[in-house]
């Protein structure tokens, strides 16, 4: 079951190429070589000094939106990404319900950015800053 809804969700987010990679035999992991891990997403996004995160809070502050965009996208490249890998423990269930939650925030970090609204912004990057727990004690 996992595996055929993580498989779905790439396929569906890959397109035909992934379908017909799939259907060859063996080399399926070939097709994953441009999927962020979790880690990298962990690093990238929330904990290196430059982590996404901080970035876009001190670009909406100091209101550089130019560059908070360039962020918002890549955050929310990992947030399309992050449900597509599988977590070192916990349930599916759970794992999708919570990576469809950071896909959704980030969604909002960037409409936000997109419409230079300050406020939305803060907003949606608060509710990733408080979802970090949740997800590390089913999940991580
Ligand atoms: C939807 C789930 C989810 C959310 C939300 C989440 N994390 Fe994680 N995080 C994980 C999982 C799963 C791991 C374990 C990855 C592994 O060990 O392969 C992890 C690992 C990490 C790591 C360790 C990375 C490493 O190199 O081992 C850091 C640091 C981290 N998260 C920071 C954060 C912070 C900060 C936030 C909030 C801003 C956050 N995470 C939000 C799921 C999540």
């Amino acid at each position: 079951m996992a595996r055929k809804t993580i498989r779905r969700g790439l396929t569906a987010a890959l397109g035909v190429a992934a379908v017909l990679t799939a259907s060859g035999a063996g080399g399926q992991d070939k097709k994953d070589e441009k999927l962020p891990d979790i880690k990298e997403i962990m690093q990238k996004g929330h904990k290196a000094t430059d982590n996404y995160l901080a970035q876009i809070k001190a670009e909406v502050k100091g209101e550089k939106w130019e560059d908070a965009g360039t962020h918002a996208k890549l955050l929310n490249a990992f947030g399309e990404a992050l449900g597509k890998n599988k977590p070192p423990k916990g349930d599916d269930k759970s794992w999708k319900e919570l990576c469809e939650k950071y896909a959704s925030n980030t969604k909002a970090v960037l409409a936000a950015v997109e419409k230079k609204d300050a406020a939305a912004a803060n907003k949606a990057l608060g509710a990733i800053s408080g979802s970090c727990g949740g997800c590390h004690k089913a999940h991580k």
